[in-house]
């Protein structure tokens, strides 16, 4: 592959795409960079690279001709080298957002242009004319392109092979799963008081594997609820988590089983509502006052069901034949994260055989939930309810209810 990048900088990217990893590979010739001076292809005697913006305003513009004048010397010296046109990529805080995804794209090309732009910006004609794409690094902005640009050379270039001593691991399609990476940890065994996690020195590689997954969820759960959201989609929970001995669901009958749910279920809406509903509020949601509302709700054709580990309740869920929904899927605090959800979940849908696509609903702020729902087949299907501060005195913040119906 050859990188070219367009600039007023040209020595500080070289001397990046010389240096570390890069500068190794760069002289093994794994890839080709060449660092264009924007300047040597100016045709006034001062060598001015930009000018003043028609219509007013602060800052310069980058002329159009000498970048234009350069792109088109990089393109006849691919053509010389028997390459095809290189793909032109502007770096503009303007551009779209860039990914891993874009990273993998771009390795395809045998030759990527890089042009950075410059104090305000660059005439617009000379990106509309060369441009087959403007990237941005994030949403901040820098005083130039240059590192937007080393960013994203050092991003394509590590995909080219030989470039990382573990190519294979890197070139994996599966390696890019959408997830964060989990934590990683090296000697010595206790640094400062802090010990390494002890799965890690088990030597059992499926346990390693399975803890160093599950770090990587959760991470990328509560860093970055939208790649969560995203990979949950396309991730759909197989296999479905197994019930254990000791472990089962009874339609709650009994007094002391209407007790042991409406406990569950003021806990699991104080949870749920902690973040999204006024103090005053919260402090109303009580097991007294969830009982009634079970009680109405079971007169109005709703079951319940407990979730029994070892003869101890620690789940619930609700559904309702006569309209096909589920809902109160709460599992006491410390009964989480060990699949019980996910099983009331699978168990409530069953329950509701006659119902093909049975609804629910959730708070948008539940992204735990949301996520377990996704992952599990359902998917968006409106907005149910809305709780907004300015007309709802039990909400403190604006927070949508939506509904997810299950499309399997
Ligand atoms: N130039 C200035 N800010 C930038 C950004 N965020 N990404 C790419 N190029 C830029």
């Amino acid at each position: 592959m050859r990188i070219d990048i367009v600039t007023l900088f040209p020595e500080l990217c070289d001397s990046f795409l010389s240096a570390s990893i890069l500068g190794r590979a760069r002289a093994k010739n794994l890839f080709e960079a060449h660092c264009h001076q924007i300047r040597d292809y100016t045709q006034n005697k001062q060598k001015q690279t930009d000018d003043y913006p028609y219509g007013g305003g602060c800052g310069m513009v980058l002329y159009a001709q000498p970048i234009a004048d350069c792109l088109r010397a990089v393109q006849a010296q691919c053509a010389a080298q028997g390459r095809a046109k290189p793909h032109v990529v502007f770096l503009t805080a303007a551009g779209r957002p860039y990914t891993e995804a874009d990273a993998r794209r771009l390795a395809q090309y045998d030759a990527v242009t890089l042009v950075c732009g410059h104090y305000e910006g660059i005439d617009e004609r000379v990106i509309e004319a060369f441009g087959d794409e403007e990237i941005s690094i994030g949403d901040y902005v820098l005083t130039g392109g240059e590192l937007a640009s080393l960013v994203v050379a050092d991003s394509v270039l590590r995909l080219q092979p030989g470039v990382l001593a573990e190519e294979k691991g890197y070139q994996d399609e599966s390696y890019w799963d959408g997830l964060l990476e989990y934590p990683q940890y090296t000697r010595p065994e206790v640094w400062e008081g802090r010990a390494v996690p002890p799965v890690l020195l088990t030597g059992d590689h499926q346990k390693i594997d399975a803890w160093r997954a599950a770090q990587s969820r959760t991470r990328t759960r509560l860093r970055r609820p939208d790649l969560y959201a995203r990979w949950c989609e396309t991730h759909p929970l197989t296999p479905l988590p197994k019930w254990k001995r000791g472990e089962n669901a009874r339609l709650v009958k009994n007094d002391d089983q209407w007790q042991a749910a409406a406990a569950l279920y003021a806990e699991g809406l104080r949870t749920v509502c902690a973040d999204v509903c006024t103090v005053a509020y919260l402090e109303t949601l009580t097991p007294q006052a969830c009982r009634e509302k079970l009680d109405a709700e079971r007169r109005g054709g709703w079951a319940f069901y407990l979730h029994y580990t070892g003869g101890a309740a620690d789940g619930m869920v609700g559904v309702c034949h006569k309209t096909g929904e589920i809902a109160h899927l709460f599992v006491a605090e410390p009964a989480r994260g060990k699949g019980i959800g996910a099983k009331m979940l699978d168990f409530a849908r069953k329950k509701l055989a006659e119902h093909p696509h049975p609804t629910l609903t959730v708070l948008d702020a539940n992204t735990r939930a949301l996520a377990l729902y996704r992952r599990m087949g359902w998917r968006p299907a409106g907005v149910a309810a809305v709780y907004d501060p300015a007309s709802d005195p039990t909400a403190a913040v604006y927070t949508q209810e939506l509904r997810l119906r299950y499309e399997g």
